[in-house]
C-alpha cells in the first residue's frame, strides 16, 4: 500500500486497504490539487478558530501556521512534489504532510471539521476567484467592440435576418449588438460570483460544528460576505456552481455567435472583414488559403462548455439530500469550462481588435436595393397609404423589377403611377441608405444620431463595470 495510502484520514475501521485500481479511482488529487491555495488558507482561518475556542494553545496554531506557510512555499517551488503525491485529495495531502512535519499536532487540525464542508468552502472560493478573473476578460473584450464601433462610425453595412437582406444598419451598431450581449453576461457572472459568496465552513459533515466555532469570523477571514443558513443545505448544494456553469454557457454560446459571423464576414461571398494574420492560420497544402482557425476553435469549443454545464446537471439530479461522494464530479467541468471561455474570451478580444473591416465591400453590400423595400412601403404609408396595402404594392414592384439592370428606385413617375397614384418625384430621396439610416431614431435603432449616444452610453456603462471589477 502506498504511503499516503497508509496515512489516510479514516483507516481506524477497516480491516483491508483499498484495493489499487479503486484508490486511484477514487482519488482525486489529480484535479483538486488546483484547490491548494484555497485549502491552505482555510486551513489557516480554522487554526485561527481552534486557537480562539482554546482547542489549540498560541503556540501550536503558530508551529501550524509555519508549517502551512511550508506548504505552500514547497508546492510553488517545487510542483514535481505534489505529481509525486498519492495524496486521496487537497484536503489528504495537506493533513498528511502537516503530520510529517509536525507529527501528533499535526491530526489535531482536523478538529470539529469534515472535508464535506471543506471541500464545498473552497470550491465557492474558486468560483469567487474565477469570476473576479472572468469579469475582467470579458469587460477587455467588451471595450474592443466598443473602440470599433467608434474607429468605423458612420460606416453601413447589410443587415440580415434569415441570413438574407432586410435592412440597413450602421457597422457600429452590428458591433454594440455584441457588445450588448457581453454586458448581459457580466451581469450573468456577478450573479453567480454573489451565490457563491456565503461560507459554509464550519457546518461540519452535514449536522453542524459540535465546537463553539465562530463561522463569522470564519467567513470574514476567507472573504466570504455571509455564512450559509443550514448545515444539512451546505453541503447538499451546488447551484453556485451551476450558476457560474450557465452564465459560462451563456457567454460562449455569445461568442459562438460572434464567431460565426465573423467566419462568414470573412468568406469570399461577403469579404466584410480580412482576418488578421496574428489570429489565423495557413493550409499544408493549399499556399493561398488563410483560415478562421481562431473564431472556428470558439465556436467548437462552447459546445463543450455548454456540455460541462449539463454535465453537471446531471450529476446532481437524483442526488439524494447531504454530502454524497458523486458530488467529487463537480470540480473537473468547471474547471475545464472556466479554462476554455475564459481563453475563448481573450482571444476573442485580441481578435476583434485587430480585425480589419472592409468599407468599401460594407457600403457596396449596403446598397443593395433589397434593403430598402421597407422604405418604399413606408414611403406610401406616409402618402396615407394603409401599410398593408403598400406592402403589397412594393411586393409587386420586387417581383416585376427582378431580372431588370436598374432597381425600382430608377423608374420614371409614370411606369411608378401604374402601381399607386401616390407615387411622385421625391420617391428616390427616400430610398437612400442614409434616409433609411436616418429614420431609425427612437432609442435602440440604427440611426447615426442613436448610434452616437449608445456608444456614448456603453463607455460609461464599461466605466462602471471597471469600477466594481
Ligand atoms: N474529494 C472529495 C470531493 O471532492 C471530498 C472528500 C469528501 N469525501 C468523503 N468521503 N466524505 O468531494
Amino acid at each position: 500500500m502506498s504511503e499516503a495510502g497508509q496515512k489516510k484520514m479514516w483507516g481506524g475501521r477497516f480491516e483491508h486497504a483499498p484495493d489499487k485500481a479503486f484508490y486511484k479511482f477514487e482519488c482525486s488529487f489529480d484535479f483538486d490539487r488546483r484547490l491548494l491555495p484555497f485549502e491552505l488558507q482555510l486551513d489557516r482561518a480554522w487554526a485561527l478558530g481552534l486557537e480562539k475556542i482554546n482547542i489549540l494553545s498560541a503556540g501550536e496554531k503558530k508551529q501550524i501556521i509555519a508549517a502551512l506557510d511550508g506548504i505552500e512555499k514547497r508546492a510553488l517551488a517545487e510542483p514535481a512534489w505534489l505529481d509525486a503525491s498519492d495524496a486521496e485529495d487537497v484536503h489528504h495531502f495537506v493533513e498528511s504532510t502537516l503530520t510529517d512535519m509536525l507529527g501528533p499536532l499535526g491530526k489535531k487540525l482536523h478538529t470539529g471539521r469534515s472535508r464535506n464542508e471543506m471541500v464545498v468552502t473552497e470550491f465557492r472560493m474558486f468560483i469567487k476567484a474565477a469570476a473576479a478573473d472572468m469579469r475582467k476578460a470579458v469587460i477587455a473584450l467588451i471595450k474592443a467592440f466598443v473602440e470599433q464601433a467608434e474607429w468605423n462610425f458612420g460606416v453601413a453595412m447589410p443587415g440580415m435576418t434569415h441570413m438574407q437582406l432586410a435592412q440597413p444598419i450602421l457597422l457600429s451598431h452590428f458591433l454594440l449588438a455584441h457588445a450588448e450581449a457581453f454586458f448581459h453576461d457580466l451581469d450573468r457572472i456577478a450573479f453567480a460570483a454573489n451565490t457563491a459568496d456565503a461560507c459554509p465552513l464550519g457546518v461540519g459533515a452535514l449536522a453542524g460544528c459540535a465546537f463553539p466555532i465562530d463561522r463569522r469570523g470564519l467567513a470574514e477571514d476567507l472573504g466570504f460576505a455571509r455564512v450559509t443558513r443550514n448545515s444539512l443545505d451546505s453541503v447538499s448544494r451546488r447551484d453556485f456552481a451551476l450558476d457560474y456553469l450557465f452564465a459560462l454557457s451563456v457567454l460562449s454560446n455569445h461568442l459562438s455567435r460572434l464567431a460565426e459571423d465573423m467566419v462568414l464576414f470573412a468568406s469570399p461571398g461577403f469579404g466584410f472583414v480580412t482576418l488578421p494574420d496574428e489570429y489565423s492560420t495557413g493550409s499544408s497544402l493549399m499556399p493561398q488559403k488563410k483560415n478562421p482557425d481562431a473564431w472556428e476553435l470558439i465556436r467548437g469549443k462552447s459546445g463543450r462548455v455548454a456540455g460541462a454545464f449539463v454535465s453537471l446537471l446531471v450529476t446532481m439530479k437524483g442526488l439524494p439530500s447531504s454530502y454524497q461522494r458523486d458530488l467529487q464530479e463537480d470540480k473537473e467541468p468547471l474547471f475545464d469550462a472556466h479554462d476554455q471561455t475564459l481563453a475563448m474570451t481573450q482571444i476573442a478580444a485580441g481578435a476583434v481588435s485587430a480585425t480589419k473591416f472592409n468599407l468599401a465591400n460594407l457600403r457596396k453590400a449596403a446598397e443593395d436595393p433589397a434593403l430598402i423595400a421597407t422604405e418604399a412601403a413606408d414611403y406610401l404609408v406616409a402618402k396615407g397609404i394603409p401599410f398593408r396595402q403598400a406592402h403589397e404594392i412594393i411586393g409587386k414592384m420586387v417581383h416585376d423589377v427582378e431580372g431588370e439592370q436598374q432597381g425600382y428606385a430608377q423608374w420614371p413617375v409614370e411606369r411608378l403611377k401604374k402601381y399607386s397614384l401616390s407615387f411622385e418625384a421625391d420617391f428616390p430621396e427616400a430610398l437612400t441608405v442614409e434616409a433609411a439610416l436616418a429614420r431609425r431614431q427612437a432609442p435602440g435603432g440604427t440611426a447615426p444620431a442613436a448610434v452616437r449616444e449608445a456608444i456614448a452610453e456603453a463607455k460609461a456603462h464599461l466605466a462602471a463595470q471597471e469600477k466594481v471589477a
